[in-house]
């Protein structure tokens, strides 16, 4: 069974072929409306369910137009509305889901969740996001980079803020990729120790974005964090705010990444996320070509 679940756990070749793919998908469908066909029909009769525990507008939107450019069918469902947020277990539900359908995406809080689902699975799991990765968000970023960049190889990408699920798929992602990842942020809100070495830490944000071509940041309270834990986060973080005057200490070509919902003049400042060096909205758009490449390597469509 070939799931999508992390970076760290899928093959550098099959990495790459997934990027080459989702770039080759995206310049052949260039100009045409969005709910045009491809001209390849790679999930034809194919269904996809797509299951959310979380809030979520890009991942589920880009995921179903991605399945329908490609001849497939979706249902989304949210997980309180199933039976698994009313306690049938996560193998039962993953053993009768793959009776109906031929691949399974899942936002949910718990790796393990995602994990079980994948252990009882008949059919090909992708991760939509967990409280420690975001794998298909970075898979999106990556060709983002190289779209406007050239290789990611070698160069130099700085995330400033939370150490949480986005930056762990990004330490992932940097030994994968072989990139260099700088992490600058408050001490209590570092990553897991389990990505110790995928990455070098500075705490002076000032200093660590020196020779950045990519800074990186995102939500300072993510979905998975405690409200009550909002007010403490923005006093830890205020200091890590991505703003013109830490741009201008990066390469001058630097770009500047944020995977969306943002909190506009908290993380990052409009006239950051707004300006020059943003991509934001390139990387939104990516998530849909990337994940429509992860959907046919999984399949093997
Ligand atoms: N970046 C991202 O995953 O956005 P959504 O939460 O809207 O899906
Ligand atoms: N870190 C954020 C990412 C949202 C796409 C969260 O988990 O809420």
């Amino acid at each position: 069974m070939t799931h999508f679940l992390d970076i760290h756990t899928t093959d550098r070749p099959e990495l790459r072929k997934i990027i080459d793919s989702a770039q080759a998908m995206k310049t052949a469908r260039a100009g045409r409306p969005k709910g045009a066909p491809d001209d390849e029909q790679p999930l034809a009769g194919h269904m996809v369910a797509l299951i959310f525990e979380k809030p979520s507008t890009r991942t589920r939107v880009s995921f179903d137009v991605g399945v329908r450019q490609m001849g497939g069918q979706t249902m989304v469902l949210s997980g309180s509305d199933m039976q698994l947020g009313h306690g049938e277990t996560i193998a039962d539900t993953a053993r009768v889901l793959s009776r109906y359908v031929d691949l399974i995406m899942i936002r949910t809080f718990e790796e393990a969740t995602l994990l079980e689902m994948a252990e009882y699975a008949s059919v090909p799991v992708i991760n939509g996001l967990t409280n420690r990765t975001h794998p298909c968000q970075i898979m999106a970023d990556v060709m983002t980079f190289e779209e406007h960049r050239g290789p990611i190889k070698g160069k130099k990408v700085v995330w400033s803020g939370d150490g949480n699920n986005v930056f762990a798929s990004f330490a992932h992602a940097a030994k994968q990729f072989g990139f260099h990842l700088t992490f600058t942020g408050p001490e209590p809100l570092d990553p897991e120790p389990a990505l110790d070495g995928l990455y070098t830490t500075e705490r002076d944000p000032n200093l660590a974005v020196q020779g950045a071509d990519l800074i990186v940041t995102d939500t300072w309270v993510s979905m998975h964090d405690p409200q009550s834990a909002r007010e403490r986060r923005h006093n830890q973080l205020r200091g890590y705010q991505v703003n013109a005057e830490l741009m201008a200490r990066a390469k001058p070509d630097s770009l500047f990444m944020h995977c969306l919902p943002a909190h506009r003049d908290d993380e990052a400042t409009s006239e950051v996320m707004d300006g020059a060096h943003s991509v934001i909205f390139d990387e939104a758009e990516n998530r849909l070509h990337a994940q429509k490449a992860i959907m046919r390597w999984c399949l093997g469509t």
